[in-house]
């Protein structure tokens, strides 16, 4: 079979026409393509915390153009009131208030005339700056694979998590350019499943072998199949390198000790918190019961049941084999190394 050549934003899912930004609504993927547009910082806000679009790096760029739209009539005061909204969209993903602290600079250091102009320019640099950092990324990860890796996945850190070609499935995607990835397990990722409907959907239109295994089934592939590597993305990465992603991550990379199988984070500098000390300092965002008792509208759990639902957990840094930033590898996994790739 030939593979397909590796497009640096394979998925056209965020579109930005300068006055408005569309956004693929990823909550109706894989069944249905259909698209929401958003005219101003409120219509962003709205659908980061509906998940219209999710995923760290791309939440921090959409949050970009919901700075640019701010801006259009000239006025700080507007961009000010736009980033303190834009901030409580969801309180996980660190890239959210980074894109926001970075667009908020470059506003307090223009003068109000050509606001609309900056801003826009910016949000477009920092959209591309997201590319660079996703296709470097996928060269260093790639190379830390052996030939012919069979690889599990969580979430979904792929394409439509950013604006390039994903973090963890972009280094999945090279991988199986280069010959070093030959399959591909991605976890279906209750309750949002965003690895069945999501993460499979790109592994699949790419071309790369994948088959979907439920949560639960990690532990029993790890043990009777040959699994060379567990790749996920982060959320967050505090000062002390622990890292925070999705729920499941936790539990992934704990039984990937037990089976003595490297567990890789692919993320962008954009993702490393230096204000967090540690991982248990960073903010779990915990949603609606209802994602956890209904799976499509449906009850699956009895009239009334209580149930938690926490979006991410935390690894310790200890339990990382690598860290790949596009900036390098962090490995072993630590403060202190984290610090010197980063150059902080
Ligand atoms: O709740 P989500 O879908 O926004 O969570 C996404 C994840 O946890 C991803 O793994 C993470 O953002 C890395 S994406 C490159």
């Amino acid at each position: 079979m030939t593979k397909k050549p590796l497009h640096e934003d394979p998925i056209k899912h965020i579109v930005w026409t300068g006055d408005r930004l569309r956004v693929l609504d990823q909550r109706r993927l894989p069944r249905t393509v259909r698209f929401v547009t958003c005219r101003s910082a409120a219509d962003v806000a709205r659908a980061t915390r509906d998940m219209v679009l999710r995923g760290a790096p791309l939440i921090g760029c959409a949050a970009a153009y919901g700075m640019a739209l701010a801006a259009r009539r000239n006025r700080l005061k507007d961009v000010r009131a736009a980033s303190a909204l834009l901030r409580r969209a969801r309180p996980t993903a660190v890239n959210l208030m980074h894109a926001l602290d970075h667009m908020l600079s470059v506003a307090e250091s223009c003068p109000e005339p050509s606001l609309s102009a900056k801003m826009a320019a910016a949000a477009v640099k920092y959209r591309e700056d997201d590319l660079g950092f996703n296709a470097r990324m996928a060269a260093l990860g790639a190379a830390l694979l052996r030939p012919d890796s069979n690889v599990i996945t969580h979430c979904n850190a792929g394409a439509l998590a950013t604006a390039g070609i994903g973090t963890a499935v972009g280094m999945i995607r090279a991988g199986w350019l280069a010959g070093s990835v030959a399959h591909v397990y991605p976890c279906e990722t209750r309750p949002y499943l965003q690895g069945a409907r999501l993460t499979l959907w790109e592994l699949m239109q790419a071309g790369i072998p994948a088959t979907l295994i439920t949560d639960s089934m990690a532990a029993h592939l790890m043990k009777t199949r040959r699994i060379d590597a567990v790749i996920v993305g982060s959320d967050r990465i505090a000062a002390n390198a622990d890292v925070c992603n999705k729920i499941g991550t936790y539990g992934l990379a704990i039984l990937a000790k037990h089976h003595r199988i490297p567990f890789y984070v692919v993320a962008p500098s954009t993702t490393v918190d230096f204000a967090t000390r540690r991982g248990d300092d960073i903010p779990i965002e915990e949603r609606s019961s209802r994602e956890v008792v209904e799976i499509f509208g449906r009850k699956i759990a009895p009239k009334g049941a209580a149930a938690h639902h926490f979006g991410f957990d935390v690894t310790p840094h200890e339990l990382v084999t690598a860290i790949v930033t596009e900036k390098g590898v962090v490995s072993p996994v630590n403060g202190a190394n984290l610090r010197k790739v980063l150059r902080r």
